[in-house]
């Protein structure tokens, strides 16, 4: 589904993305994990349009070349990921947050009634019903994260990448979240790509892990063999983050 391969990215000097190349497959959920500063969210950044980069790199969706397509045009495709930092609408309601997904996300142009089905869908997947109406700037930080999760399967994605979506979240929170998303994969057959520091919620969901150090691609496995890795051991020593 998501092939990328000899991706760099530099800032100035600083070699941010190192020649990183990995695979997404369908109906899996692939973990990134790695130090501060890694290098995780410029991978993501440059997956999807935010960045541009460097020549050489390959990023393919389902068999298409997307490093020189805009942000919008690569979500439209299926490829859509939620942000370190919540980025959402709180002047707006819940239901408007999500109706921007199901409009602005899909590849068709949809009624206004077709999308309001899909944000209502979206809501009811994600166990936000009842907070529809309600303004989006008072919800507690978990309740916002879901509402991400929400507009962002309102516009019908076929790959979410997802950049610490469990920070801040009480244990019992970030075990509903890790519920909410291996049912995205299994009920609605939605690729995940996961970023996140909390490292038992992705270990306890991903099939496969990817570990990011200084830019490189340190190691990948199951999350068995990641953690028996001494390599990634010895990378997170004095990693307290
Ligand atoms: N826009 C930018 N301009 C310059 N340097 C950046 C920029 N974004 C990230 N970096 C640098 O690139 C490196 C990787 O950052 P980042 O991808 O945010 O890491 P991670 O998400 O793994 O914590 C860091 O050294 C960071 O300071
Ligand atoms: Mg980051």
């Amino acid at each position: 589904m998501l092939a990328v391969s000899d991706l760099r990215k530099e800032f100035g000097g600083l070699v941010a993305v190192d020649d990183v190349t990995f695979e997404i497959g369908d109906g899996e959920i692939v973990g990134l994990i790695g130090p501060n500063g890694a290098g995780k969210t410029t991978l993501f950044n440059s997956i999807t349009g935010v960045l541009t980069p460097e020549d050489g790199s390959g990023v393919e969706f389902d068999g298409t070349d997307i490093v020189a397509l805009e942000t919008h045009d690569i979500a439209r495709r299926g490829l859509v990921r939620t942000f370190q930092i919540v980025r959402v609408f709180d002047e707006m309601t819940v239901l408007e947050n999500v109706l921007t997904g199901a409009l602005f996300g899909t590849e068709e142009s949809i009624s206004r009634e077709e999308a309001e089905e899909r944000a209502r869908d979206a809501l009811a997947f994600i166990g936000l019903s009842d907070k529809a109406d309600l303004s989006t700037g008072n919800l507690p930080i978990a309740q916002k994260k879901q509402l991400e999760l929400a507009r962002a399967l309102a516009s019908r994605p076929r790959l979410l990448l997802l950049d610490e979506i469990a920070s801040g979240l009480t244990p019992g929170e970030i075990d509903d979240l890790t519920d909410t998303i291996r049912r995205l994969r299994d009920e609605r057959d939605i690729s995940v790509f996961w970023i996140e520091h909390i490292m038992d919620a992705v270990m306890s969901v991903a099939d496969r892990v990817i570990v990011l150090n200084s830019g490189r691609k340190l190691a990948e496995g199951t999350p068995e063999e990641i953690r028996n890795d001494e390599s990634v051991v010895e990378a997170y020593l004095g990693d307290e983050a």
